[in-house]
């Protein structure tokens, strides 16, 4: 696994345009997400086993990002496998999809492109493994390049729902840095700053990982789009003063019947939005759409070390041995979302149905 300190390959300098995962000499290189804004710098990857470990540490992270690294680790071991006999490529194959699989449980976005990785494989299994390893590198970057396109259509179906002026609360990073590019929820704001309209954004600092104050924070401070930072106690009291004017987040996983599993968080968001009736939007490629979850109780929550929670880094503040919960992230019941932001339109009140109607 690639170290921040042995093997930074860029540090200290970035363009506006945030590239998450990039490939360059046959690797793909990702910015380390763990240690910004302090420092940007990226690690390079060239294998299965290296790619699952940056999605586990969370070097990467965000549910469309993790699809896409996912993709890029599939690819690289094709690569690293591209001299073995078929026999050996397919055993390495199948243990490169099940490492991936495991790295994190929730965000459905790594499973959508496992499965997709798969039926490309399925297609040229008989061809020789180069000609395989080449077919799918053309893949993921597919999904990278796609990615960026969904972003961007949610962006302008999501800018139309906001209004010029609009004060909007978000929570974790669904930003560029959670996806290939322009991101899910911050591409709502990029596109409505595109569109010429004057939005400011109120982002949850986001414990126990600090997604908000870290990454949003810091993409908005990049972009110039007025941001304010509060710790996630501070939502309601905002909300409470008319300061909040619409929420607008991301997701991991969306059941069939509309509900909502994103950062830890959300649902207490949710409920306060519903209080103060404002409007409660989710971003959501359809990929992150998971029909097979029948509703929310039944979505796998990543359960994370006690350490994030009883300090950061370094610093331990909790007592020594004190019992601790750590569940990454929350479901929020479709009933408290007010749309659904999808690369097909916006899904007003989503139910079974309206979900269902949208693979149709
Ligand atoms: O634990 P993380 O940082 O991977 O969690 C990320 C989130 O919860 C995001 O809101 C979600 O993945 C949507 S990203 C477009």
């Amino acid at each position: 696994m690639p170290s921040v300190n042995s093997k930074v390959t860029d540090v200290g300098t970035h363009n506006k345009a945030v590239k998450t995962l990039r490939w360059r000499d046959g690797r793909l290189e990702m910015i380390d997400q763990r240690v910004l804004p302090a420092t940007f710098a990226y690690l390079p990857y060239t294998s299965a086993a290296e790619t699952a470990e940056g999605i586990r540490d969370m070097v990467v992270r965000g549910a469309p990002a993790i699809g896409c690294a996912a993709a890029y680790g599939v690819a690289l071991e094709a690569l690293r496998l591209r001299s073995a006999t078929p026999v050996d490529f397919t055993a390495g194959m199948e243990q490169a999809f099940a490492m991936l699989a495991a790295s994190r449980p929730t965000a459905v976005n790594l499973f959508w492109a496992l499965k997709r990785m798969r039926a490309v494989w399925e297609t040229v299994r008989d061809q020789p493994v180069a000609v395989i390893a080449k077919r799918l590198l053309a893949e993921a970057h597919e999904v990278s390049a796609e990615d960026i396109r969904i972003n961007r259509a949610m962006g302008a179906f999501g800018a139309a729902l906001l209004a010029d002026g609009a004060r909007v609360l978000t929570h974790c990073n669904a930003g560029a840095l959670a996806t290939a590019g322009h991101g899910t929820a911050l591409g709502v704001f990029r596109s409505a700053v595109e569109a010429g309209k004057k939005i400011s954004v109120i982002a949850d600092e986001t414990r126990p990982f600090l997604q908000g104050a870290r990454l949003t924070a810091w993409e908005m401070v990049q972009e110039q789009i007025p941001v304010t930072l509060i710790t996630d106690n501070m939502a309601g009291f905002m909300m409470s003063k008319g300061e909040i004017d619409a929420v607008v987040v991301g997701t991991d996983r969306v059941a069939a019947n509309g509900d909502v599993a994103n950062k830890i968080g959300t649902y207490m968001v949710a409920v306060l939005a519903q209080r103060h009736a404002i409007p409660f939007y989710v971003a959501c490629p359809l990929s992150t759409i998971d029909l097979s979850i029948p509703d929310g109780s039944a979505i796998p929550i990543e359960e994370r070390a006690p350490e994030e929670v009883t300090g950061f880094r370094d610093c331990q503040w909790a007592a020594q041995g004190v019992r601790v919960r750590n569940p990454a992230f929350d479901v929020t019941p479709a009933e408290l979302v007010s749309g659904l932001i999808t690369e097909k339109g916006v899904v007003l009140a989503p139910d079974r149905e309206k979900l269902a109607a949208l693979f149709r």
